[in-house]
């Protein structure tokens, strides 16, 4: 990510607590010249906004439920209209439903749940990634997934396993799909001190409304979880250098590690079987390019 790009405007989503705030508050620190905190909650986002200002920074809030396409994309508009094509978004706003078993997660919070984390990521990177793509000047899209998505257990917790994963895939996916002036980054943070804990104070009424979170899950995120700075300070030092993958927790490395160990092993005794089937990729890629060259043909 080229300076001339983390020094325009910088859009923060889940920018009123947590990474999101410290990513706000860094982007400022790293020369941004001016930073959108958008969150659900008007309150906290105008709360980092205020800090940002009296340190002497730019920064507005704004409200914006990720989960509806149309409130990020008004967003989008409107901050373009404001500012021009911002030169980093973070696709970050996340939440965490009440830990279950899968098989007793009520179907209200895996909606919630897929809804902000992988649906509210997707708009998000749709919104700005378009209007990015369309100027000359580009940018940079960072989406925050987690070291779940890299194979960290969280046990009861596999809807929001699931939901960063599908984080993963779709910023994969997208690298191959993006212009060269616009680039992504995947945030893969382990524990993180952050009100995560307390996601369902923000859940709307039509997925069971406000409640609580779980006290000693909030303490234990406190004692335990990594400095939320320290996370952002990497964030942007992956993307500075260009990083696609960006993880934060070390420790992390040895579980990624037993997942890609499992995969060899499933693949070296399916190679006792059969090795001679398709790449796939290399059939998508002619694929690819004979569409390419129909629609061209046509003029289309
Ligand atoms: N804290 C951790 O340990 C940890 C680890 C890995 C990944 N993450 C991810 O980091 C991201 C930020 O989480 P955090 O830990 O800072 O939590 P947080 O709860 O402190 O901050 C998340 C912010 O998102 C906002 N938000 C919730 N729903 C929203 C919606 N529908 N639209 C817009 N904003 C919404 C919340 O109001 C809150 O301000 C999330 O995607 C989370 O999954 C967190």
């Amino acid at each position: 990510m080229p300076s001339e790009i983390s020094e325009r405007p910088v859009v923060v989503t889940g920018g009123g607590n947590g990474i999101g705030a410290a990513l706000a508050e860094e982007a400022i620190r790293r020369g941004a010249s001016a930073v959108v905190v958008a969150d659900i909650e008007l309150a906290a986002a105008t709360e980092v906004a205020e800090r940002i200002v009296a340190a002497g920074g730019q920064a507005t809030a704004h409200q914006c439920d990720v989960a509806d396409p149309n409130a990020v994309d008004a967003l989008a508009e409107e901050i373009v209209a404001s500012h021009g094509v911002p030169g980093v978004v973070f696709a970050n706003a996340g939440v965490m439903a009440p830990t279950s078993a899968l098989l007793d997660v009520p179907a209200a919070d895996i909606e919630w749940l897929l809804g902000v984390n992988v649906r509210g990521v997707i708009h998000t990177l749709q919104s700005f990634g378009r209007r990015m793509a369309a100027s000359e000047t580009g940018g940079w899209l960072m989406a925050t997934a987690s070291e779940h998505a890299l194979g960290v257990p969280h046990i009861f917790g596999a809807p929001y396993t699931a939901s960063k994963h599908a984080v993963l895939g779709a910023c994969d996916v997208l690298r191959g799909e993006l212009p060269e002036h616009v680039g992504v980054s995947v945030l893969c943070p382990g524990l993180t001190t952050s009100q995560l804990w307390n996601s369902t104070s923000t859940r709307p009424d039509r997925f069971g409304g406000s409640s609580s979170g779980d006290p000693g899950t909030g303490d234990f995120m406190e004692s335990s979880g990594m400095d939320a700075d320290v996370v952002a300070r990497r964030a942007f030092d992956g993307a500075e250098a260009g990083h696609f993958m960006i993880p934060t927790h070390y420790n992390a490395r040895a579980y990624a590690a037993k997942r890609a160990a499992e995969i060899e092993a499933a693949f070296d005794r399916l190679a006792e079987i059969d090795t001679a089937d398709y790449d796939v990729g290399t059939l998508a890629a002619e694929l690819m390019a004979r569409l390419e060259a129909e629609s061209k043909e046509n003029g289309t």
